[in-house]
């Protein structure tokens, strides 16, 4: 199918999964719209692209007012962006630390969801991209894994704000993204024992490239229809198609 009618809003385009989501999309034949603070350097007459800091919570509506002015109707957003913040114990991590996360990873996407329900466009889908952090607990994720699952907690809530439209937090498995050189070259997997498995994983089927993980994450969307708007969906536990 090649049809530009077809639009998708995503934040986070300039690397990792939602470079590799919004590739996906454009190769569909999709009009693209991204917002990164570095921009999105694929190629395409059907990419539309913005440069903004998503925890400048004042810059988002203006960004998304100029990006999205001409649209009515979107098929697609995926809420991407997202950091790590720092991989230690929480009693060694200031509420500094964890704000800036939680400013971008739950709070910016808030910003988002209120600028969608002001400007009242007609939205299908929406998909929060999540973590198996956010229920897992393991030592050492913690200020990622407190916005992570607060964030699929602000899925379920804005479900009820956006009743004509399908919300999901989908975990994406694990993607060979910048991420991941933290978590398998930095951080420290002696203290850390959760690290060993994503170490194991790279390199593997487990966890693959972006763009391969875009693509399963594309396939898997219109099953996730069966699930309640404002589910948790890990991937790697829906049943093979
Ligand atoms: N990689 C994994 O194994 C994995 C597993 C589970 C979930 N996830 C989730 O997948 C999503 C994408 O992560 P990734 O692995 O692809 O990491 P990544 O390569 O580091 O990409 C992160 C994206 O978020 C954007 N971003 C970060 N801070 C921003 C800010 N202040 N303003 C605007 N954009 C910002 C970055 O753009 P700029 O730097 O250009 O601003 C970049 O495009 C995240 O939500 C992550 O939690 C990843």
């Amino acid at each position: 199918m090649n049809d530009t009618s077809r639009r998708l809003f995503i934040t986070g385009n300039s690397s990792g999964l939602g470079r590799g989501l919004a590739k996906v999309y454009l190769e569909r034949g999709w009009s693209v719209y991204g917002i990164s603070r570095r921009g999105c350097d694929l190629d395409g007459g059907a990419l539309h692209d913005i440069r903004a800091d998503l925890s400048d919570f004042e810059a988002v509506p203006v960004a998304l007012d100029h990006l999205l002015r001409d649209v009515d109707h979107l098929d697609l957003v995926i809420l991407n962006a997202g950091v790590l913040g720092p991989i230690k114990d929480l009693h060694e991590t200031r509420i500094e630390e964890i704000r800036q996360v939680m400013d971008i990873n739950v709070w910016s996407n808030k910003v988002i969801l209120d600028w969608l329900l002001d400007a009242a466009i007609r939205i299908d889908r929406i998909l929060f991209i999540s973590s198996g952090a956010a229920v897992r607990g393991n030592r050492g994720w913690g200020a990622y894994a407190l916005s992570k699952a607060t964030l699929n907690m602000l899925a379920q809530l804005y479900a009820h704000e956006f009743p004509d439209s399908h919300l999901i937090a989908l975990a994406p498995g694990l993607v060979d993204t910048a991420m991941q050189d933290y978590l398998c070259e930095q951080a420290d997997a002696t203290r850390f024992e959760s690290l060993r498995r994503l170490q194991a994983a790279r390199g593997t089927g487990a966890m693959p490239a972006p763009e391969q993980a875009a693509e399963q994450i594309a396939a898997v969307i219109p099953r996730l229809a069966g699930h309640p708007s404002g589910a948790f969906v890990d991937i790697r536990k829906l049943p093979a198609s």
